[in-house]
């Protein structure tokens, strides 16, 4: 009996299980047609998203037209059972599902995914959802593995009713996909209006790569398996960071994917070697019960084994893959915990914010002991310093989408009770800048011990936010020293150094009680009058203002900070000469309520054209930024 051979048309081997470099309409004419199984494509929205290489912002017809070219490249190469999903932004979903239904493809779902990390908008509603689109070429023939229990979702017979007649398969889920219904309140039916306030940052930690736009593996894993089988193949034409590979690699399927940056691909490939079939996708497969709301979330402390597995399975999927090689398990170990706690507990906040604000750095430190962290709070804080620093919490649920707010006359208020305690703790070490300051929690508590002292009505946090406002303030006074350079040259006065005897004198008694002006080289200070609040002015020698107020120990300050030879060399050779000090209202004995009247006063000074506000800078040179 002869046999009979079937061919089966494959894509070359050359082509399966790569991340390729290039246009994908030109790949995808290399696959022989109808030879693939699945497709995912999430192409660029065309909104002007930064990519490293695509211009995301073409005509709308040139759009249609390119999007019209690819859409029928993935026509071409899919089986005739196989199926398309698409994902797309509200922009252009409407027009990409008739082009699609036109090139002839059947919608089986328009599938909302809902999530919760959105890029907070400022006059519009924030943005929560995209959409994904199930086509099939064969409305009547296509691969739906509706009975993988990896698809199915409980029931809420099994949930809420605890019904015994429930399918203990649970259901398939709603075409409205979310992947942290953990976050809503009492769950999201499809018959409601709800809309849901509080914005909660995503726990997707995959999401913090090199590519602003990486899917989660989760919902990726849901198209794949429902969609495909063991061993078929999955084409994505716009790999990205490389999640539908990784997905599909995972879930045992073969997959092609193309992406026309160079780097991306050569980032994703890395993340492919990382991956082994079987490996377990990232985030969690059943959220409702495996992981607790955000609210409540407290982690289960992890064995240094499992904390080195998470560890390597974050930076595989956030790629972190290029640095790591410079850095030990445990920094890196310690690193990943950090940034978890953070993601945790930031609530759209600020790093700043976060270390400043006692409530939130505590939740913060909190978060990283819960997770099994040994290192002290300083550490801690420093790390999380260093990680903003060196750019590494870039990702969309790291980045602050919530403003700090502080009402400007509350800081002005007390700006000098920052400023008070920032010189004292300054003096008490000298050498240290601000920031290395306020990330010590000792140094911090003795800055909130000075700062209640002089403004007890105060909030600690806004007193320590006040010194972030105070370094701004200093870098414009500088900023503006350097203009005032250019209008008066550098033929600033010669001075020798002073006030170093501790000698009084008459200029110096009557400065102390509200003299008009001294030049502040003439001061000879009293040392037993150390503590003198007032407002204070301080001029350059032609009459402009470079600092206007509230302060503690001002002149003692000058007279140190003529000490130094690199202040001299600033004024006389930036700042045009050395300045005078004058003070305009002494109030160390004021109460609040009388500090708080002098505020307008203080206003119109600040009002004056030639004002400046601060130049804490100037006299603290280890901190000039
Ligand atoms: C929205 S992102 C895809 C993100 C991806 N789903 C992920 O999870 O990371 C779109 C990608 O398409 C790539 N791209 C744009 N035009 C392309 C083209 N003609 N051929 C191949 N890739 C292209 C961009 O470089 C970008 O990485």
């Amino acid at each position: 009996m002869r046999s009979r051979i079937v061919w089966i048309r494959m894509p070359s081997t050359e082509l399966i299980n790569q991340i390729h470099a290039g246009d994908c309409v030109a790949g995808m004419a290399s696959i022989p047609a109808g030879t693939v199984d699945l497709v995912f494509a999430d192409p660029p929205f065309n909104i002007g998203y930064q990519y490293d290489v695509y211009e995301d912002s073409l005509e709308t017809d040139d759009y249609l037209r390119w999007s019209e070219n690819w859409i029928r490249g993935v026509h071409r190469v899919l089986k005739d059972d196989g199926a398309f999903w698409l994902a797309i932004g509200d922009e252009y979903a409407a027009e990409l599902k008739v082009l699609s239904q036109r090139i002839g493809f059947s919608c089986r779902s328009w599938v909302i995914w809902y999530y919760t990390f959105g890029v907070h908008c400022k006059y519009k509603f924030t943005r929560s959802h995209a959409h994904i689109f199930h086509f099939v070429k064969d409305p009547e023939n296509f691969t739906f593995n509706a009975d993988d229990p990896k698809l199915r979702v409980p029931s809420a017979r099994q949930l809420v009713y605890n019904d015994k007649r429930a399918n203990s398969k649970g259901r398939m889920p709603d075409d409205t996909w979310i992947l942290r219904p953990q976050d809503l309140p009492s769950g999201f039916s499809a018959d409601e209006d709800v809309w849901y306030f509080p914005r909660v940052a995503g726990t997707f930690k995959e999401r913090a790569g090199f590519h602003g736009c990486q899917m989660p593996e989760q919902l990726l894993g849901r198209i794949i398996r429902s969609s495909s089988n063991d061993d078929e193949i999955v084409l994505d034409p716009f790999s990205g960071s490389g999640t539908t590979a990784a997905v599909a690699k995972k879930l045992g399927r073969q997959y092609i994917t193309f992406d026309m940056s160079q780097e991306y691909v050569k980032l994703a490939s890395e993340r492919l070697q990382n991956i082994a079939v079987g490996d377990p996708l990232v985030g969690s497969a059943d959220p409702l019960r495996s992981v607790p709301s955000t609210a409540a979330g407290k982690r289960k402390k992890k064995t240094p084994k499992q904390k080195v597995a998470d560890q390597r399975k974050v930076a595989r999927s956030v790629g972190l893959q290029m640095s790591l090689e410079f850095r030990t398990a445990g920094e890196a170990e310690l690193e990943s915990l950090v940034v978890d706690a953070f993601r945790d507990t930031h609530a759209g906040f600020s790093v700043d914010r976060v270390l400043l604000d006692p409530a939130m750095s505590e939740r913060f430190v909190n978060e990283c002991r819960t997770a099994g962290c040994e290192a002290n709070e300083h550490e801690l804080r420093r790390q999380l310093a260093q990680l903003r620093f060196v750019g590494t919490l870039t990702a969309e649920d790291l980045q602050p989408s919530e403003p700090t707010i502080v009402a400007t006359e509350t800081l002005q208020r007390y700006r000098y009770a920052s400023e008070i305690a920032w010189r004292t703790i300054a003096d008490r070490y000298p050498t240290w800048t601000l920031d290395d300051l306020l990330l010590d929690p000792e140094i911090l508590c003795q800055f909130d011990t000075v700062a209640r002292q002089v403004a007890p009505n105060c909030d600690t946090f806004t007193l320590r936010w006040g010194t972030l406002k105070l370094r701004q303030l200093a870098a414009a006074v500088l900023a503006q020293a350097e203009v005032h350079q250019g209008r008066t040259g550098q033929n600033g006065a010669k001075r020798g150094r002073a006030g170093q005897g501790g000698k009084k004198t008459k200029k110096a008694k009557s400065l102390l009680h509200g003299i008009d002006e001294v030049a502040a080289d003439t001061i000879e200070w009293d040392d037993d009058q150390e503590h003198l609040a007032g407002i204070y002015t301080i001029e350059s020698t032609d009459g402009a203002i470079l600092y206007v107020g509230e302060s503690l120990n001002l002149p003692v300050r000058m007279r140190d900070h003529f000490a130094a030879n690199e202040s001299i060399d600033f004024w006389t050779t930036l700042a045009g000469g050395t300045p005078r000090v004058r003070m305009h209202l002494d109030k160390t004995d004021a109460s609040q309520s009388e500090q708080e009247r002098l505020l307008p006063w203080h206003r119109e000074l600040l009002m004056r054209e030639d004002s400046a506000c601060n130049l804490v800078n100037l006299w603290t040179p280890v901190d000039n930024a």
